[in-house]
């Protein structure tokens, strides 16, 4: 086979999954009530009313889980641990038994072999702390610096790698701008507090694992979302709605971290919602950080359209194109370009796809336990071939985590999305690997020679 697709030696091939989206059993042994417990128990809020109370039933069986890790031959697993398992208040009181769970984890996924990567919040806020203003209050940055200290200090000798906040801009956009998620408020100036509040706690969190003991053997980042914007046409109009969208999703948060500013357009985007902030806010952000995550799905081609709020920017469907069950355009060159514009806005900081992947319908396994699911498998070829694309022109692109997993709870739309490398039967709950899993732990197996395969 030929050498054009081997990875970097020491490349990561990992899987994604996030605590409330797979964990179920969210008050057990002490923890507090999340906000997401609230918002899925609030009636009209997710698909079918699901709820995380069993979900996969991870709190209970990740040492399966880590066997199905170990059978996919997997060297890193990405996951996130509960705000409110850790300190069911919020801030003060530490819960051990939360802490436990997540130690126990770590033990078992380097028993296996299996570099842990944890982030420290997955959208999962402890309830107590949305009493108290949650994202809204700059208090915020102080109470996750707290938090994070405490799993830095419990965790960090056996952690290599560190996510804060796994994407901010939809903690923004799904959760104050448009309230699709948790919290569900609906509020232009909210929103534009929240993206500052968490950029600020981000801050405070990096500040905190450079002064934690351990923090010399392992590495922080951020992990954000980021869909590349094409104009629809080279209007003027089309070309500008373009660039606010892009400032909107893709500049909005790494442009603080890297550079110490906010993208001009973001004023032009909030109006009057956007406020004046103290330059000394921005010196907190803007922390040297280790590497960068990047979840990747889909592009998005923009036009204008004066009547959508606030952007004046809509996305055009793609009608020749493969689309997911959420809608969303497969597009892998997309990957690429991403990864790219990283290198080229941003500089040389170490990249992780710390989540890619897709939902696509997949029937129930078959007698002989077989889930046949082609669509997401060419989905893992061709993003995986755009990586080593990126990779082949310059982007130091150092791992790839696949979301994800397993089935687990898509949020808002509960149970009625598989993501998973690996199906979940949700009554049973036993885990079947899908022909995508099996496709992924051969390129694995062969540091992506693979790939080149086509079928
Ligand atoms: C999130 C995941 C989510 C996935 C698919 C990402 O934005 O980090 O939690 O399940 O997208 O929607």
């Amino acid at each position: 086979m030929s050498e054009s697709y081997a990875f970097p030696k020491g490349f990561l091939w990992g899987a994604a999954t996030s605590a409330y989206q797979i964990e179920g059993s969210p008050l057990a042994d002490g923890a507090g009530a999340s906000n997401w417990h609230r918002f899925s128990h609030t009636p009209g809020m997710t698909t079918n009313g699901d709820t995380g109370d069993i979900a996969c039933d991870h709190y209970r069986r990740s040492e399966l889980d880590v066997g199905v890790m170990h059978e996919l031959g997997l060297n890193a697993y990405r996951f996130s641990i509960s705000w409110s398992r850790v300190m069911p208040g919020g801030t003060g009181q530490v819960n051990e038994r939360g802490l436990d769970f997540y130690s126990r984890l770590v033990d078992s996924l380097l028993a296996r072999g299996i570099a842990p990567n944890a982030t420290l919040y997955h959208w999962d806020l402890p309830a107590a702390l949305d009493d108290r203003g949650g994202w809204l209050n700059r208090d915020i940055a102080e109470w996750f610096a707290d938090y994070a200290t405490v799993v830095f200090d419990r965790l960090g000798d056996r952690v290599p790698m560190w996510g804060t906040i796994n994407e901010p801009w939809v903690i923004m956009d799904g959760g104050y701008m448009y309230g699709k998620l948790a919290p569900g408020h609906r509020s232009i100036y909210e929103a534009a507090i929240v993206s500052h509040n968490v950029l600020r706690a981000h801050g405070r969190a990096v500040q905190a694992f450079r002064a934690s003991q351990h923090s010399a053997k392992s590495q922080v980042g951020i992990v954000v979302n980021l869909e590349p914007k094409y104009p629809a046409s080279q209007a003027p109009q089309d070309l500008a709605a373009t660039r606010r969208a892009e400032a909107y999703m893709n500049r909005q948060y790494l442009d603080p971290v890297f550079h110490g500013r906010y993208p001009a357009e973001m004023r032009e985007i909030f109006g009057e919602a956007w406020p004046e902030w103290p330059q000394a806010d921005f010196d907190l952000i803007r922390q040297p950080i280790d590497f960068l995550g990047i979840n990747y799905y889909t592009r998005n081609v923009v036009r204008h359209e004066e009547a959508s709020y606030p952007l004046k920017a809509v996305a055009v469907r793609q009608k020749q194109s493969i689309h997911t069950e959420t809608g969303w355009e497969l597009f892998p060159q997309g990957l690429t370009d991403t990864l790219l514009w990283i290198r080229q806005q941003y500089g040389d900081i170490p990249q992780y796809v710390t989540e890619n992947g897709a939902a696509f319908y997949d029937p129930p396994a078959a007698p002989s336990g077989r889930v046949e699911d082609p669509l997401r498998r060419d989905y893992y070829r061709s993003h995986l071939r755009a990586v080593r694309a990126a990779i082949a022109q310059g982007a130091d692109v150092r791992g790839y985590f696949a979301w994800s997993l397993m089935d687990n709870m898509e949020w808002s739309l509960g149970y009625s999305k598989r993501f998973g490398l690996v199906h979940v039967n949700f009554e049973t709950l036993e885990r079947t690997p899908k022909d995508s899993a099996k496709f992924y732990a051969d390129v694995i197996a062969s540091n992506g020679a693979t790939l080149e395969q086509d079928d």
